[in-house]
C-alpha cells in the first residue's frame, strides 16, 4: 500500500451502478470447429485456453445481443430508460457502417432522452467508452450513461481461416455509469471510491496487424474485395501477441501509479479475454497472483468489447467482485489500442434512481479465477 490519497481525477466521484450480460445460446466447441477446419481441440486449448464459444443465432446482430444486456444493466441500476442521457456502444462488429449501432440499442431500450454513438477502438472499445462515460458524468455534463459492449463477431470471421476463426465468440455486456451515491461523505475518503482513473493509448503504426481490409472508404467493397475475402478479419497473431503482452504491463503500471496504488493493492484483475497465454504472461510480469485474475474465455472465446463487462457481471454473481475491491480493467486490440481503468467497486443502485436494483448476472454461467479467492 502506498498510504497516500488517490488524486482527484474527476469533478465528482462516479461509479458503475448497474451491470448486464447476454450470451447467445448456441455453443460452438473446439471439436465442432475441427469438423470443418484443419485444427484440433488440443491446438486451440494449448495456444489460447479456449474450449468453446457462443455464436448468435441466424438473423441476430450485435445490437440484438446488446439490447438484452443493456436492459439488464438498467434494471440492475434501478434506472428507468427515460433517465439515461447517453448510450455509448463499443463494438468491432457494428450492425452497419452507418448509422451507429447505439441508436438502435437506445431506441429499443426506450432511452428516449438519450444521445447515442458508437466507439470504435478494437477490443479496447469498452474501456474507451467507460472513460468517455466517466468523464461526462464526473463533469456534470450527464447524469447517467449506458455503456454497451456488443459483438456478433462471428459475422465478420472468415470461417475458412483457422488462424482467426477459432479465437472469437459473440456476446454482450453493459454497464450504467452514474454519480456515486453518498459521494459527498465519501469524497474525502482516504482511498477513493468508484472509478479512479484511466490510461488510454494507441499506435496506428500497427494498423495492419489486425483489421478488416475492405468495406470502408480506403478500400470500398467490390466484387474483387469480396472474392479476395477482404471483408473478413485478418490478423498477424505474433505481432498482436507481442504488442499485447507489452502494453498490458506498461498501461497497468501507469494507471496504478497515477492513482497512487501498487499491484499489491489489487483485489481483482479483469483483462480483455483474448488469449490465456497473453493474460498469464502479462500477469506474471506485473506480479499479479493467479487467484486475482478473472477469466472466462475458456467458455466464450474472445468476445472483444463484450469481454470485460461479461467478466464483471459473472465475477459479481460469483461473489468474486465485492464492495471495496480494487479492480484493474485492461483492454487491448485493433488500432492498435490499449486502455486500463482502475476502480474501487461499489455496490448499489444509481444515485437518484427510481427503480429497484436486481443485481442479475444475465444468462451466464460461472467464470474462473485460477484459484478460488479466500
Ligand atoms: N489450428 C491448428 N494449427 C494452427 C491454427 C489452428 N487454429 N492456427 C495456426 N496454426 C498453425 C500455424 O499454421 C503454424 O503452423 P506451421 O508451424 O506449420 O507454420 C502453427 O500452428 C503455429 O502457428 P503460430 O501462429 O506460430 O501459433 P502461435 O503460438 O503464435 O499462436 C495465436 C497463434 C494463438 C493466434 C497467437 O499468436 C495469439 O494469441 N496472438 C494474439 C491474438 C489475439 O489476441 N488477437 C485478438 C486481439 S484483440 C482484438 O482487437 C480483436
Amino acid at each position: 500500500m502506498t498510504g497516500s490519497a488517490a488524486p482527484s481525477l474527476f469533478g465528482r466521484p462516479v461509479t458503475i451502478s448497474g451491470l448486464g450480460a447476454h450470451l447467445p445460446g448456441k455453443v460452438l466447441t473446439n471439436h465442432d470447429l475441427a469438423t470443418f477446419l484443419d485444427t484440433s481441440d488440443e491446438w486451440i486449448t494449448q495456444r489460447t485456453g479456449i474450449k468453446e464459444r457462443r455464436v448468435a443465432e441466424e438473423g441476430l446482430s450485435a445490437s440484438d445481443l446488446g439490447i438484452i444486456a443493456a436492459r439488464q444493466a438498467l434494471a440492475d441500476a434501478g434506472l428507468s430508460p427515460e433517465q439515461v442521457d447517453l448510450v455509448i456502444t463499443a463494438t468491432i462488429s457494428p450492425d452497419r457502417l452507418m448509422p451507429a449501432t447505439a441508436a438502435r440499442i437506445a431506441y429499443q431500450c426506450g432511452c428516449v432522452n438519450a444521445g447515442s454513438l458508437d466507439v470504435s477502438a478494437g477490443c479496447t472499445g469498452f474501456v474507451y467508452a467507460l472513460a468517455m462515460a466517466a468523464g461526462a458524468v464526473a463533469s456534470g455534463l450527464h447524469q447517467y450513461v449506458l455503456v454497451v459492449g456488443a459483438e456478433a463477431i462471428s459475422r465478420l470471421l472468415d470461417w475458412q481461416d483457422r488462424a482467426t476463426a477459432v479465437l472469437f465468440g459473440d456476446g454482450a455486456g453493459a454497464a450504467v455509469i452514474s454519480p456515486l451515491e453518498g459521494a459527498s461523505e465519501r469524497a474525502g475518503a482516504k482511498t477513493g471510491v468508484g472509478i479512479l482513473g484511466f490510461d488510454l493509448g494507441s499506435d496506428g503504426s500497427g494498423e495492419e496487424f489486425l483489421l478488416i481490409p475492405a468495406g470502408g472508404s480506403r478500400l470500398p467493397a467490390s466484387a474483387e474485395t469480396v472474392a479476395a475475402r477482404q471483408h473478413y478479419m485478418k490478423m498477424n497473431g505474433h505481432e498482436v501477441y507481442k504488442f499485447a503482452t507489452r502494453v498490458i504491463v506498461q498501461s497497468a503500471l501507469r494507471v496504478l501509479e497515477h492513482c497512487g496504488k501498487t499491484v499489491d493493492d489489487l483485489d481483482l484483475f479483469v483483462p480483455h479475454q483474448a488469449n490465456l497465454r497473453i493474460i498469464e504472461a502479462a500477469a506474471k510480469k506485473l506480479g499479479v497472483p493467479e487467484n486475482k485474475i478473472y477469466t472466462n474465455l475458456q467458455r466464450y472465446g474472445n468476445t472483444s468489447c463484450a469481454s470485460i463487462p461479461l467478466c464483471l457481471s459473472e465475477a459479481r454473481a460469483e461473489g468474486k467482485l465485492r464492495a471495496g475491491d480494487l479492480v484493474l480493467l485492461m483492454g487491448f486490440g485493433a488500432g492498435l489500442t490499449w486502455g486500463a481503468c482502475l476502480l474501487e467497486w461499489t455496490d448499489g443502485k444509481a444515485a437518484g434512481a427510481g427503480g429497484t436494483s436486481t443485481h442479475t448476472a444475465g444468462s451466464t454461467a460461472g467464470g474462473n479465477t485460477h484459484e478460488e479467492r479466500n
